[in-house]
C-alpha cells in the first residue's frame, strides 16, 4: 500500500513508526535537494554594487505586495549563508539549488561585470563543494535588472541578447565548478502573471506584451544554452517549468475544450517550443498574437537539453469561462473533501505523477527533476520552540511517494528538490506564506528546523543506507 493510500483510508501514524515505503522505488543515486531564488532570500538589495531588479520597483510599489513587503532584506541569505549552509548539512542534502541575481553580476544588465557580486556566488559554490553539496544553479528566476525593463523588458529581443551575455559571464567564472545549470526558473510566471495578469513584476496587463516576452524568454534561454555549452563545457544543462495536470470538471464538450485551453496556456505552450515543435497553432490563434520569431531562432529554442525541471503544485480542474481572461477557463470548485494549502492549493500528488508521465510520454524526457515541490502552511513556534508541520510532513510523503510510482512507471527521475529550504519572500504574498523547512523568525533571523525538514532528513539518509546495502 502506498503512503497516499494509507492517507486515504486512515489518520496518519507517526512518522518516526512509519517505513520509508514512499522512497523505496527512487533510484539509489537519487538527488535530495532543498530549493531557493535569488530575491526571495538574499536581501543585501543595494549591497556590493547589485542594481535593482523589477522586483525591487514593484516591491516598492504600493499595494502590489501583501503588508507592504520587500526582498530588502528576506533571509538575509548573502550575509547569513554560512549558516545556512550548515542547515543543508544537518538536513542531509545532497544538493542546494539556488539562483543567481542578474543585477548583482550585471548591474548594468550587460557589459561591466560587477567581480564583487559574481564573488559572491564564487564563495557559495566552493562552500558548498567543500560541504559535499552539488550546486545546481538557476540564472533566472524573475529579478531582471530594472535598467533593461526600461529599455523594454522581455517584451524587446534585446533582453534575450543580454541574458545570453550574462549566461556566458557566469558560465566562465562557474562552470568550472558549478555542473548543473538551469536556464529559467518558471517563464509562464515572468511573461503571463508579469505581463498578462499584472500580479507579478513587472506589473503590465498586455497580452501582446505577454506573447512577446514569453517569445523572448525561450530565445534567451536558446542563448544561453549555447554560452554554457561554449563556456562550461560538460554541464548538464536544462529549464525548469512549472507544469500543471489540467484536467475538465466535466464531460461537458465545453469544459474538455476548456482543459485542453487551459493545457495549452500551461503546459505546451512551454514545452513545444523548446522540443522543436514551436508554438502550438491553437494557442497562438486564441492569443491573436505571433510570437515574433525571425529565421533560425525556433532552432535555437530547440537546442538539446540534458534535463529539464518540473516545479509542482496542484493540478487544476476547469470548467469553460467564454466571458473570462485567457485561456477562457476557471477554476472548477473544489470538491468538499479536498485539502488546500496556506495558498489555497489543492494538494494533489497524483497530478506530480501524471505530469512527470506526461513529459515521459508525451515529449520523451530523459532525465528529469522535480525542482520545486512543497507547502506553505501558517506555521507557529510551539512552546518547546519547534515547528510542529504535521500537514507539510504528509504533503511531503505523498508527493514523495507520487515520485515512487512515477519511477516504477518508467519515468526517468533523478531527483527532488523541496521548496523551500527557508521561509522566504513570498512574491505578491510578502511574508505571510511559509514554504520552507526551516522556519525563519524574522525579526531576529533566527532559524529553526520544523518537523518537516527532520522527516525529509529522516527520509532522505533511509534512502542512502538503503541503495548502499543494495550495492
Ligand atoms: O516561491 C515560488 C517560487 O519562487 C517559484 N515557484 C513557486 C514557489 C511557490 O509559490
Amino acid at each position: 500500500m502506498s503512503v497516499s493510500e494509507t492517507h486515504r483510508c486512515a489518520p496518519p501514524a507517526p512518522s518516526s513508526d512509519r517505513p520509508h515505503e514512499s522512497t523505496a522505488d527512487l533510484p539509489d543515486d537519487f538527488v535530495w535537494g532543498a530549493a531557493t531564488a535569488a530575491y526571495q532570500v538574499e536581501g543585501a538589495v543595494a549591497e556590493d554594487g547589485r542594481s535593482p531588479s523589477i522586483w525591487d520597483t514593484f516591491s516598492h510599489t504600493p499595494g502590489k505586495v501583501d503588508g507592504g513587503d520587500t526582498g530588502d532584506v528576506a533571509c538575509d541569505h548573502y550575509h547569513r549563508w554560512p549558516e545556512d549552509l550548515k542547515l543543508m548539512r544537518e538536513l542531509g542534502l545532497d544538493a542546494y539549488r539556488f539562483s543567481l541575481a542578474w543585477p548583482r553580476v550585471l548591474p548594468d544588465g550587460g557589459g561591466r561585470v560587477n567581480e564583487r557580486g559574481l564573488s559572491f556566488y564564487d564563495r557559495l559554490t566552493d562552500a558548498l563543494l567543500e560541504a559535499g553539496i552539488t550546486p545546481f544553479a538557476t540564472l533566472y528566476h524573475w529579478d531582471l535588472p530594472q535598467i533593461l525593463q526600461d529599455r523594454g523588458g522581455w517584451p524587446a529581443r534585446e533582453t534575450a541578447e543580454r541574458f545570453g551575455e550574462y549566461a556566458a559571464v557566469v558560465a566562465a567564472r562557474l562552470g568550472d565548478r558549478i555542473h548543473h545549470w538551469a536556464t529559467l526558473n518558471e517563464p509562464l510566471c515572468s511573461a503571463w502573471i508579469g505581463h498578462y495578469e499584472g500580479r507579478m513584476a513587472p506589473g503590465l496587463t498586455d497580452m501582446t506584451a505577454a506573447v512577446r516576452a514569453s517569445f523572448h524568454l525561450h530565445l534567451g534561454h536558446g542563448y544561453a544554452v549555447q554560452a554554457l555549452r561554449a563556456h562550461a563545457p560538460g554541464a548538464r544543462v536544462g529549464l525548469v517549468n512549472n507544469l500543471t495536470h489540467c484536467e475538465p470538471a466535466s464531460d461537458d464538450p465545453a469544459d474538455v475544450a476548456a482543459a485542453r485551453r487551459s493545457d495549452g496556456h500551461v503546459n505546451r505552450w512551454w514545452l513545444d517550443p523548446v522540443h522543436g515543435r514551436g508554438y502550438p497553432a491553437d494557442m497562438v490563434a486564441l492569443y491573436g498574437t505571433e510570437p515574433p520569431a525571425r529565421d533560425g531562432d525556433l532552432e535555437t529554442i530547440a537546442a538539446p537539453l540534458d534535463w529539464l525541471g518540473l516545479n509542482y503544485y496542484f493540478r487544476n480542474v476547469l470548467r469553460d469561462d467564454p466571458e473570462g481572461p485567457f485561456p477562457k477557463a476557471r477554476p472548477a470548485a473544489l470538491a468538499k473533501e479536498a485539502r488546500v494549502t496556506g495558498m489555497g492549493w489543492e494538494v494533489h500528488a497524483e497530478g506530480l505523477t501524471r505530469t512527470l508521465r506526461r513529459m515521459t510520454d508525451d515529449y520523451g524526457a530523459r532525465c528529469l527533476y522535480v525542482t520545486e515541490n512543497g507547502a506553505a502552511y501558517p506555521d507557529t513556534v510551539g512552546p518547546d520552540g519547534h515547528i510542529h508541520d504535521p500537514e507539510r510532513v504528509r504533503y511531503l510523503e505523498e508527493h514523495l511517494a507520487a515520485c515512487g510510482r512515477a519511477v516504477r512507471e518508467g519515468v526517468p527521475l533523478a531527483g527532488y528538490f523541496a521548496w523551500s529550504l527557508l521561509d522566504n519572500f513570498e512574491w505578491a504574498y510578502g511574508y505571510a506564506q511559509r514554504f520552507g523547512l526551516v522556519h525563519v523568525d524574522y525579526p531576529t533571523q533566527r532559524r529553526t528546523i520544523k518537523s518537516s525538514g527532520r522527516r525529509f532528513a529522516d527520509l532522505a539518509s533511509a534512502h542512502r543506507a538503503r541503495a548502499r546495502k543494495a550495492a
